[in-house]
């Protein structure tokens, strides 16, 4: 049966955190998660927008700024959650740039790799401990189809390259960046005995505020004609981040994506994933990687290489994410 909004369980008495929830997909995964019940955190870059969308979600919310381009703004929001909340159940880390203004994050990042992977590394790792205690908690990960154009993988020497701007790759390796993040996240909580899990989604096409970036030219009338023809709207964009944040059948390290159109569209089920991004050595080449860049450590260590990745299976469909 088709998964939708209403299959979202009661989350009355849960905390969620959703990052970038000023627009798109995750003001949607915001909106369904209110709607649900839980006490919703809006971590956004712009108050202003955050507080206009918490008035148009309606049920329990607060705004906390975020801006995932300094790491120091990613202190400062998670100090003000640990000082606010004795637990948080959910984190989505949906927010994201594309072919942004800027080249470099205020630390000297590549944009693309500092804000949707660096910036959302620091912030979980700096949550974490609200979550790990918590049964049924879950840090959700928000990908792309995009993680294929990640060519040449996630190296240490383009983290500060001020050339990724205008680069479909630079954006495709903070994609695959987040894969590679939510598997080794979910092996290490695995491996610690925690009570969270690591999930990753990716919500297709959808025609966001992502699609207003400074693209390269040639690019704009195929990103048009192709939004025509696969993209589905926010609301539908925003299920597999749903899905994967709150059906309790899907499983832990899961990747979720739409099901028809190539993954453009269509009900969230398990999504399959590039090879490099189901490669373990380079999910704890960038875990290190990470916690070298932004100074953020994790409480627990590296756990073991399985021989076959183990997550990413779907024990329903046997499908491989
Ligand atoms: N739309 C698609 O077709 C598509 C496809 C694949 C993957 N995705 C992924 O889906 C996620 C959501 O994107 P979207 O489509 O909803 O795009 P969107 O409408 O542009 O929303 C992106 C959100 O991220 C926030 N953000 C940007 N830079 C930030 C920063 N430095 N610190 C904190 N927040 C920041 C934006 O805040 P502001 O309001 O302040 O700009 C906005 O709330 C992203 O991870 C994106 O990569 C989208």
């Amino acid at each position: 049966m088709t998964w939708s909004a209403a299959d979202v369980p009661d989350l009355s008495g849960r905390t969620a955190l959703v990052t970038g929830a000023s627009g798109g997909i995750g003001r949607e995964t915001a909106r369904v998660l209110a709607a649900r019940g839980a006490h919703v955190v809006l971590a956004c870059r712009s108050t202003r927008r955050a507080r206009a969308v918490a008035a148009w979600v309606g049920g329990s919310t607060e705004v906390v700024e975020l801006d995932l381009a300094s790491l120091d703004s990613v202190r400062e929001a998670a100090a003000r959650v640990r000082d606010r909340h004795g637990r948080l159940d959910l984190l989505v880390n949906n927010a994201g740039v594309m072919f942004p203004s800027y080249g470099r994050t205020t630390d000297g990042f590549e944009a693309h790799f500092g804000v949707n992977h660096l910036g959302h590394f620091a912030l979980t790792g700096l949550l974490l401990g609200l979550m790990t205690g918590v049964p049924g908690s879950r840090v959700v990960t928000v990908g792309s189809l995009a993680h294929r154009a990640g060519l040449g993988g996630v190296v240490a020497d383009r983290a500060r390259s001020g050339s990724g701007r205008r680069s479909v790759t630079a954006y495709g390796r903070s994609k695959l960046a987040n894969l590679l993040f939510a598997r080794e996240l979910q092996r290490r909580l695995g491996a610690a005995g925690a009570a969270t899990v690591s999930l990753a989604a990716h919500p297709g096409l959808s025609p966001t505020g992502l699609w207003h970036g400074d693209a390269p030219a040639v690019l704009r009338p195929v990103v048009a004609a192709g939004m025509r023809w696969l993209a589905q709207p926010p609301q539908a964009a925003a299920l597999p981040s749903l899905r994967a944040a709150t059906d309790p059948r899907v499983p832990p390290g899961a990747y979720l994506g739409p099901a028809r159109r190539f993954g453009s569209r269509g009900a969230p089920v398990p999504a399959r994933s590039s090879r490099g991004a189901r490669d373990v050595t380079a999910q704890a080449r960038l875990w290190e990687l990470s916690e070298e860049l932004t100074g953020v450590g994790y409480a627990f260590g590296p756990a073991p290489v399985p021989a076959e990745p183990a997550v990413g299976v779907c024990p329903v469909t046997g499908a491989r994410g």
